[in-house]
């Protein structure tokens, strides 16, 4: 096979987990497009994140958009679609579970392309979960389905995926948070926040089951407001959370939070910091549930499921919910008892994007 590998990101989350992977490619001088559809298109959505991860400017920018899930599904096709007739790419890597991810498969399974997805294999079981959806599919017509745990493996078995498709080469968003560790030190972000190190909360907030309900988001205000009498919280709004807080008159009362540091989305380099010195994360994000397992430090995440399920038998993570007051006992029990000690799960090593580049240098022999 003769042309590049695509690599796809869309979203925020797919910053993280790609940036490794071009990098073992291009030092094994693997001939790559680095492809973004613009899912995320904001400034501190999506640009600092490629300047805080050295990856160069995407080759091809689609610029898609927001939408709804079937506008921008369907944008995302059409338009790589005509990028991959162009390109005739010898393989497409998909990472995690976004409207672009699942919409760049699509093309592939239908255009003979091979396709691996990286994140394979994980399930929350809640079909109510957008993401959920954008899994099940990918997973089905994805020729390589790379799992970060065992669970996701066994997932796969037990939806009848045979066995030479599943590979299981661990977390790749861990690679990038052992590589920015280090430099992620000299963040300013503490003083220019004005918070002291060790004795904060980072929260998080941005699924459509907490934010986009007013009954749900209310009750999440009301936990963070007796949280917020015991340690200061810093919350960067995701932009989805701060027009739900605007829509439903929340945003005078969410900004009178005791202690409360709202401020915009953080860079990459800047959030690693605000987690690796925090004494506990609150968060609906699936990233920062695997991000504060590797550091070690309790995370409470506040949704009825996980499709991350390691991150709790193994890691620092505890399932809560969003009962304002299961919220709250949890947090004061980590702020006054430490919480959860966990450890970090095999092949969450920092080597998965090595192990991801022998797979798909061996495909496009
Ligand atoms: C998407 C992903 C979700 C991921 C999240 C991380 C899907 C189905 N969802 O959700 O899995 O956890 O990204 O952030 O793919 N907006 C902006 N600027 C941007 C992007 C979005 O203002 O750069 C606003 C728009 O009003 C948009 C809303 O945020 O309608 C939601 O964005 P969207 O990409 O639809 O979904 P997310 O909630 O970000």
């Amino acid at each position: 096979m003769t042309g590049p590998v695509i690599l796809v990101v869309g979203a925020r989350p797919n910053f993280m987990k790609i940036a490794p992977i071009y990098n073992e490619l291009k030092a094994r001088g693997v001939s790559q497009i680095l492809l973004h559809t613009g899912q995320h298109y904001d400034e501190n959505m999506s640009k600092v994140f490629f300047d805080d991860l050295g990856m160069p400017q995407p080759d091809i920018y689609l610029g898609i958009g927001s939408g709804s899930h079937a506008t921008q599904t369907a944008k995302v096709m059409v338009e790589f679609e005509k990028v991959c007739k162009e390109h005739n790419p010898s393989m497409v890597i998909v990472v995690g579970d976004v409207n672009s991810t699942v919409a760049c498969s699509m093309v592939c399974a239908k255009e003979w392309i091979p396709c691996a997805h990286v994140e394979a294999g994980l399930r929350s079981f809640d079909r109510e979960m957008p993401e959920e959806i954008n899994r099940l599919i990918t997973d089905a017509i994805a020729d390589y389905l790379l799992t970060p745990s065992p669970d996701g493996d066994e997932n796969l078995r037990n939806e009848g995926v045979s066995e030479e498709r599943i590979k299981r080469v661990g977390n790749v968003m861990i690679d990038s948070l052992f590589n920015n560790l280090e430099r992620s030190k000299n963040s300013t972000i503490h003083s220019e926040l004005n918070i002291e190190k060790g004795n904060y909360g980072v929260l998080t907030l941005h699924r459509p089951s907490n934010v986009d309900e007013k009954d749900a988001f209310t009750g999440i205000i009301g936990a963070l407001e007796e949280i917020g009498s015991k340690i200061p919280l810093v919350f960067p709004l995701h932009p989805r959370t701060m027009s739900r807080a605007e829509q439903f008159g929340l945003t005078k009362r969410l900004e009178s939070i005791p202690n409360i540091v709202l401020t915009a989305p953080a860079g990459y380099l800047d959030f690693i910091a605000l987690m690796a010195e925090s004494k506990l994360v609150l968060t609906d994000s699936g990233g920062l549930q695997e991000e504060t397992t590797a550091l070690g430090i309790p995370c409470l995440t506040l949704r009825e499921n996980t499709e991350r399920p390691i991150t709790v038998t193994e890691g620092t993570n505890t399932i809560v919910g969003n009962d304002p007051q299961v919220i709250i006992d949890a947090a004061i029990e980590i702020i006054e008892n430490g919480g959860k000690a966990g450890r970090i799960p095999e092949l969450w090593d920092g080597k998965t994007a090595a192990r991801i580049a022998d797979i798909i240098e061996k495909t496009i022999q």
